[in-house]
């Protein structure tokens, strides 16, 4: 009985999986093991010889299996431990390193010129880019006959047949946002609204798609000083240094007074340079909103009176970053989207600095 015990239990400790393990319990303790053949000789003996034997028989079948469940534990665990071990997983390891993309030069300065205006009280509004010719003309004081259509090289859209109204128009400003914001908003109202704008226009300073950024301040005693001093504000934030502004008199037929402004800058050595010198450079226009232009938003031109203006996107990108062509702005040269591109996280705030 002895030679079993230790022939068993040293087998099973020594078992390398789940099936040797079963072919061990078969051989000492299944129906013909030899454990069990031994329990049949018991018939066999004296009454004095079952009385030792018995009880020591049953004991060896006990000990074997409880070392078969404690082997077949302990080999599970071993399981689980590889399994753990190899499926393993480390979930705060980096990316594979990828090619990241950048945030394109017009997205990047549209942010900068809206959280700009964000911090002075504007808000962001928007409006379709394929306009009816009454927001992007009429409502604006541009009747049908007006020389300003003609200029604007205005692309129109294809009307269906027998359609009578006057075509929709690609936008040729972003001006009818204020039109749209009058109406949904009324007065007092302060927004900015960058967006895409249409002309069909194309050579080293024109494509046919630009950016515009319209801005609109309207309530009971906002003046063109006011208009100043937000545009000094916002270029000498926009360009982080200080910008002096020339208000030159223009005319658009949606602004009385209109004034076209210059920015501040020198062109030595062949590169133009914000802030400083005694050149100037033209970048938008602007003026009083013209009381016909209230009224048709819904705005009592007798009450209230305000200001809006309407910057080149585009234009203040080259400035800003040294571009020269902005006909490469909508390439999608990858080179090139490299070179000026941003990082992603990169996002512009006043307080956090611009961008770098
Ligand atoms: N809409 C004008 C343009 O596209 C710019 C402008 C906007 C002028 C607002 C005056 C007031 O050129």
């Amino acid at each position: 009985m002895e030679e079993l015990r230790q022939k068993y239990i040293a087998a099973i400790a020594e078992a390398a999986d789940e099936g040797a393990l079963e072919a061990l319990r078969v051989q000492a303790v299944g129906k013909k093991g030899e454990v069990s053949l031994k329990m049949r000789e018991l018939g066999k003996m004296s009454p004095e010889e079952r009385q030792v034997a018995g009880p020591a028989l049953n004991a060896l079948k006990d000990e074997i299996n409880s070392a078969l469940a404690a082997k077949k534990t302990a080999l599970a665990d071993v399981a689980l431990e590889a399994r753990l071990r190899d499926e393993w997983l480390d979930v705060t390891l980096p990316a594979r390193p990828v090619r990241r993309g950048t945030i394109h030069p017009i997205s990047q300065v549209t942010d900068e010129v809206t959280a700009i205006f964000a911090d002075m009280g504007f808000a962001v509004a928007e409006g379709p880019q394929v306009e009816d010719d009454w927001h992007n003309f009429d409502a604006l004081n541009i009747p049908g006959h007006h020389p300003a259509r003609a200029e604007m090289d205005t692309f129109y859209m294809a009307r269906a047949e027998g359609d009578t109204r006057p075509p929709h128009v690609l936008r040729t400003h972003t001006s009818p946002v204020q039109i749209r914001s009058m109406m949904k908003h009324g007065a007092p109202i302060r927004i900015v609204c960058p967006g895409r704008v249409y002309r069909c226009d194309y050579d080293q300073t024109h494509t046919p798609m630009f950016h515009q950024v319209e801005g609109l301040a309207i309530g009971k005693d906002i003046s063109m000083a006011n208009l100043k001093w937000v545009l000094e504000e916002f270029f000498t934030a926009f360009f982080g240094t200080e910008v002096r502004t020339r208000f030159r008199a223009s005319h658009f037929p949606f602004t009385e007074p209109s004034a076209e402004v210059d920015i501040q800058c020198s062109w030595e050595g062949g590169t133009v340079k914000v802030g400083e010198g005694d050149d100037w450079l033209e970048v938008l226009g602007s003026g009083m909103i013209h009381p016909k232009v209230l009224t048709a938003g819904n705005i009592d031109p007798v009450a209230w009176q305000g200001f809006a203006f309407g910057i080149g996107i585009d234009r203040l990108a080259m400035l800003k970053y040294g571009i020269p062509d902005l006909r490469a702005f909508f390439d999608s040269d990858l080179r090139w989207l490299r070179h000026y591109g941003f990082a992603a996280l990169d996002v512009p705030t006043v307080h956090g600095g611009l961008s770098r």
